[in-house]
């Protein structure tokens, strides 16, 4: 026996990982269980604590450093593992590649894509150093005053499943070991969307059967596709804290689905059940109860670094618990290859200058964000046409602002430091003025205004916004001046107005109680109406608001979110018709804020379908909506065998059309109406999708495919059955009842 078997790659992972365990000291077992902030003195806290993990480094000098100190100067040398919140690309690191945000990324209905931009993500983590992103979010938002609501996936639980599952698999890559992949986190487990008021990690009040039926699903999805950690959420369910929670933890995650990797808390969770929480009566007891509950590793956890040998000498913590956990950290170290690889996966800076933002990457970029843009409205202003064109205005806060292009999580640590210059150069980004001048050429002229910011007033910036985590700079309104902006549309031939909300005022901590547009926008917007030029508008805003009267007086609407780093020229391309409009929605916009969950899986009330006196209850743009510059139409849906048993695959075909002057892509739409279940559920439930690209005239039939496993309810007793009965599928081009044409199913026992 060599005297470092755990150097030895022809034994298990599980022998090494048991080898190295068995002569670890409490104190070097306890580093390993804790995730320090990558700016704090991290070679004391390796050489000396033995920090098993460091989060958001940004330095491939430090990383080396690091790792040399790692294996050189501590007693076993044992590598550090780094992690980093890659949400849309490594677009917490200086000059990746920025892709846009993940519920722009939702919007093209494509996994496909998901998993491409995971591969680009892991390839520019691996070449800065890092092993593990806190990503992809499954969350589920329940709320659109919640500040996270751009993070999410969308509102539906196939969906996010869909792409949580395609971008763990992009992340991982094929082995866990290959140079250029990472071990995928999935957050924030769970049900951290729920929060009542959409108060950022506030008491979510959801019951464990709909825990199962809902938010868990997509958590279940990373699992199965092999995903190596998962967060855990900041919040309670039902006042229990997700951290301290063991029927969680231990029987959905390890004993239901079998979960192997190592388990997170998410940012000082557990000294929260002290401090914030008051479920625990000190912090020795905070971190038994959830290492007891399921937690491994644990995120910014000072107070177990200084106390943990202490209270482990004491007897304080589960030893068990302790090595266990300890254990599923070297496992993925080892997993990773960290102890083998000749580099041992070192970082290079020559290298990673090939890699952040290559050519090709940024193709996959300027993809994405074609692929996620969604025409809401269009009286047939659009697509541009140059030729009769002399003079366009772009106007508002959100046309040339590279930081609500990029986004959320893109601006370094928590965006705290903000300082904007080194991070992304600015010439990495096009925004949406730049995509237009490179469109306009020298055949158009274009004027540009910002017209106003897009921050709320500022006595309510102030109060409302907690400075903590916004530097003040970004608060200061700049000048405002819709007079001189209308001024510019009214000497221009059509005015688009690029408005939406900006980075201060979503995110962390930063929910909202109004979602009409922030600021001086919506009198900017009725100030260029006033001129009676056509305007166009395009929303660049993180995520749905309400915003009637733009559906109502634009000629035009284009949904950007935060389109990332290519996401002008895109916008441009799709605005003058070089490419045809194709993404849908994957969250359904409300009328009235007042009118929330507008969601397309509403569980009919005692009444029926939801009703309010004073406003229209329907969404005001609905769930899988989406125009392009042709149309579509698709016929009635018809099953290949209308009686099945619950083993069996329901195949379904609809014939789709291509009824305009253009060519372009659709996306058919399965829901199931569940007739009579044991318990309420969704009148629609998506089962099945499918894009269709067709060219002007044709027809397709389009074949989509349902388990009938799927149509399985989660009942009272919390178990999945599926209930045999009738079933209608439902059959269109989004979800609104109106555009649904449907089927009859019989699943027999
Ligand atoms: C967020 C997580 C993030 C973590 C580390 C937390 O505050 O909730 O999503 O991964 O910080 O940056």
């Amino acid at each position: 026996m060599p005297s470092s078997p755990w150097l030895d790659s022809s034994l298990s992972v599980r022998e090494r990982a048991g080898a190295l365990l068995a002569r670890m000291t409490p104190a070097e077992k306890i580093g390993q269980l804790c995730q320090m902030d990558a700016r704090l003195d991290v070679e004391h806290l390796v050489r000396e604590l033995h920090v098993g993990t460091l989060c958001n480094c940004q330095s491939i000098a430090l990383v080396r450093r690091v790792q040399e100190i790692a294996a050189g100067e501590t007693r076993l040398g044992i590598p550090v593992l780094f992690g980093m919140d890659a949400v849309h690309g490594h677009a917490f690191f200086p000059g990746a590649t920025v892709f846009p945000s993940p519920l722009a990324l939702s919007s093209s209905w494509d996994p496909g894509l998901l998993e491409e931009v995971g591969r680009v993500t892991a390839r520019e983590m691996t070449a800065t150093g890092s092993h593990l992103t806190f990503a992809p979010v499954l969350d589920l938002p329940w709320d659109l005053r919640w500040g996270r609501v751009d993070e999410s996936f969308g509102e539906d639980p196939l969906l996010i499943g869909d792409f949580g599952a395609a971008a763990v698999r992009g992340l991982q890559g094929g082995r866990l070991s290959d140079a250029d992949s990472v071990i995928a986190c999935p957050k924030h487990f769970a049900a951290y969307g729920a929060s009542a008021g959409g108060r950022d990690a506030g008491e979510a009040d959801v019951g464990r059967r709909r825990m199962l039926a809902e938010f868990l699903p997509p958590f279940e999805r990373a699992v199965r596709a092999g995903c190596g950690a998962i967060m855990i959420a900041y919040h309670a369910v039902d006042g229990v804290p997700c951290a301290t929670n063991p029927w969680l933890l231990g029987d959905v995650l390890r004993r239901a689905w079998g979960f192997r990797g190592f388990s997170q808390t998410d940012w000082e969770n557990a000294d929260a059940l002290v401090d914030l929480r008051r479920t625990c009566a000190d912090h020795a007891e905070a971190y038994r109860r959830a290492l007891e509950a399921g937690c491994d590793v644990f995120c910014s956890a000072a107070r177990l670094l200084e106390h943990g040998p202490g209270w482990y000498e004491r007897g304080l913590l589960p030893a068990a618990r302790v090595d266990e956990a300890c254990r599923r950290v070297l496992e993925a170290k080892l997993a990773l290859g960290l102890f083998d690889r000749p580099d041992k996966r070192l970082p290079d800076a020559a290298r990673a200058a090939g890699v952040l933002a290559s050519a090709e990457h940024r193709d996959a970029a300027l993809r994405a964000a074609r692929a996620g843009l969604v025409l809401l409205k269009n009286d047939g202003v659009l697509p541009l046409a140059r030729g009769r064109l002399r003079r366009l205005a772009v106007l508002g806060p959100n046309a040339d602002d590279p930081v609500s292009q990029l986004g959320d999580w893109s601006w370094g640590m928590q965006q705290g430091d903000w300082d904007l210059g080194p991070d992304h150069p600015r010439s990495n980004v096009a925004t949406v003025l730049d995509g237009i001048r490179a469109w306009a050429a020298d055949a158009v002229e274009v004027l540009h205004h910002r017209g106003c910011d897009a921050l709320p007033a500022r006595h309510l910036a102030m109060a409302q916004i907690r400075v903590m985590q916004i530097p003040r700079a970004a608060l200061r309104p700049g000048p405002s001046d819709l007079a001189a902006a209308a001024a510019l549309a009214a000497r221009s031939d059509l005015a688009i107005a690029v408005v939406g909300d900006s980075l201060p005022t979503f995110g962390e901590q930063r929910d909202r109680a109004d979602l009409g547009l922030p600021g001086e926008q919506q009198r900017l917007l009725e100030m260029l109406k006033a001129t009676g030029r056509p305007l166009v508008v395009v929303l660049l805003c993180s995520k749905p608001h309400v915003v009637p009267w733009i559906a109502e007086h634009a000629n035009a609407v284009l949904l950007a979110h935060n389109p990332g780093m290519a996401g002008g020229r895109a916008i441009a391309e799709v605005l003058a018709g070089e490419i045809e409009p194709s993404g849908r929605l994957t969250m359904s916009w409300p009328r009235h804020l007042g009118t929330q969950p507008v969601t397309h899986r509403q569980v009919p009330g005692w009444h029926g379908a939801p009703t309010y006196l004073d406003v229209a209850p329907d969404p005001l743009f609905a769930f899988g909506e989406g125009l392009g510059y042709t149309t579509f139409s698709c016929g009635e849906p018809k099953l290949e065998r209308a009686r099945l048993s619950s083993a069996d695959t329901a195949v379904v075909e609809v014939e789709v059309a291509n009824t305009g002057p253009r060519p372009g892509s659709t996306v058919v739409q399965l829901y199931a109406d569940d007739l009579v279940a044991s318990v309420t559920r969704p009148a629609r439930e998506l089962k099945a999708y499918r894009r269709v690209a067709l060219a002007p005239g044709e027809r397709r039939t389009v074949r989509l495919e349902v388990p009938c496993g799927t149509l399985a309810i989660v009942g009272a007793d919390l178990n999945r059955v599926v209930e045999p009965g009738d079933f209608d599928l439902l059959a269109g081009l989004s979800s609104r009842p109106a555009d649904l044409k449907s089927v009859r199913l019989t699943v027999t026992a």
